[in-house]
């Protein structure tokens, strides 16, 4: 890719897009900026972290002509602005991520713009529950674990045959998939979008699906999802750190500039084009390992108290392959101390989060979002 390109972030005010800007305005890119600014991750203003070389649009990727003023004059295209999490107004997630991702090819192929490659940002929620093995009866793709045996806090994903607690399995790309959340059906539309509209009229398109990213600038204003938010930001308040289920689901959390590496890399390969890529850390933690390295990082010393509560739809454990992008010369640096510490240390500065914290669970208790 050619250093004079300019480059299209949409999203670019949030946690990923924001340190992606900084990479790129490193690298020698121009940059351009598409945000709205929304809620829940704004709160209408420029965050002091964007990055002042970048030129900042405020417009709506929901929108024709804010896409059509954005894409003027532009090589690359990272697509990132989305509608997260599990609110309540299910149509705002297609409007957002399918309907943004549909009119950036609309425009691209309709005003035949000489754009050379586009990136859209995806995720592992995509698989659902994921892939299991049992010892007597081999591998399945699971089911969503039902409200009545999360009651019951039956926490393990088990064998449909003879309902033993079966063992999680890293998924691929290549994975029967199975999105369990309106925002996950809207990131597995947006990419299947991105894959056949990328494909039909030869524009070079990737779609990530990252794990759970974890670094500085995570939004401070919501806790709808984000368990390292969640633990920093009761660890700052001095308040006891409280996880769901039993704390033993597993996860892979990936570090922010981890990620970006991967966007750099996909943005240079040529081998990435047309293709669907897992971007994780190639490891495995349990919540409750995350919840004790905030505690350590931040000098507590009470243990992290598992309540019991749950979120349906919330997978019980999630594990990705990240050999295909290995294979691009992806190479994880970073632990998880690096990015507990590095966000402990930056939400310091915003002793704002702990009245968003409280403000969250009243509303999520009230929606109904987190059981019991
Ligand atoms: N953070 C994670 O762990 C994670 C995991 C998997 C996938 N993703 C994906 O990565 C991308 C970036 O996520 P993030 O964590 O940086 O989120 P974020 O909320 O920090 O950033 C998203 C940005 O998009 C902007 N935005 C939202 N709606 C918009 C609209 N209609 N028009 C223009 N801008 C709009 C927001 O203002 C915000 O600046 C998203 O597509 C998300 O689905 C993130």
């Amino acid at each position: 890719m050619k250093h004079q390109d300019m480059v299209l972030v949409t999203g670019g005010a949030g946690f990923i897009g924001s340190h992606l800007v900084d990479a790129l305005i490193n690298k020698g890119f121009r940059v351009r900026v598409l945000d709205n600014l929304s809620r829940p991750t704004h709160d209408g203003k420029i965050p002091d972290w964007l990055n002042n070389t970048a030129e900042f649009i405020r417009g709506d990727v929901r929108i024709k002509k804010d896409w059509i003023k954005a894409l003027s004059g532009v090589g690359v295209v990272f697509h990132l602005a989305s509608y997260m999490d599990y609110h309540p107004d299910f149509s705002r997630y297609f409007d957002t991520n399918v309907k943004s991702t549909a009119l950036l090819y609309e425009i691209v192929v309709g005003k035949k713009l000489p754009v050379k490659k586009i990136i859209v940002a995806s995720s592992q929620s995509v698989y659902g529950e994921g892939k299991y093995t049992c010892p007597g009866h081999g591998v399945f793709y699971a089911r969503m674990r039902s409200e009545t045996q999360l009651k019951k806090h039956e926490w393990e994903v088990c064998c449909p045959k003879d309902g033993k607690a079966a063992e999680i399995l890293p998924e691929f790309e290549t994975d029967e998939l199975s999105p369990q959340s309106p925002y996950a059906v809207s990131k597995l539309a947006s990419e299947k979008l991105c894959q056949i509209l990328g494909q039909t009229y030869r524009i070079p398109s990737i779609a990530l699906r990252y794990s759970i990213v974890l670094g500085e600038r995570q939004s401070f204003r919501h806790f709808y999802s984000g368990a390292l938010r969640d633990f920093c930001v009761r660890a700052m308040a001095g308040l006891e750190i409280l996880t769901h289920e039993d704390a033993m689901q597993i996860r892979d959390f990936v570090n922010i500039h981890d990620v970006t590496q991967a966007h750099l890399l996909v943005l240079e390969s040529k081998k990435a084009d047309y293709q669907v890529l897992n971007v994780g850390s190639g490891r495995t933690s349990r919540i409750i390992d995350l919840a004790n390295t905030v505690c350590n990082a931040a000098k507590i010393i009470h243990k992290p108290l598992a309540t019991g509560k749950f979120r349906i739809n919330s997978p019980r454990n999630s594990v990705m392959s990240i050999g295909k992008l290995k294979k691009l010369g992806y190479k994880p640096k970073y632990d998880l101390k690096d990015s507990v510490f590095e966000y402990l240390h930056w939400i310091q500065g915003y002793p704002e989060a702990i009245s968003y914290l409280k403000k969250t669970y009243a509303k999520m208790h009230k929606e109904g979002i987190l059981k019991p």
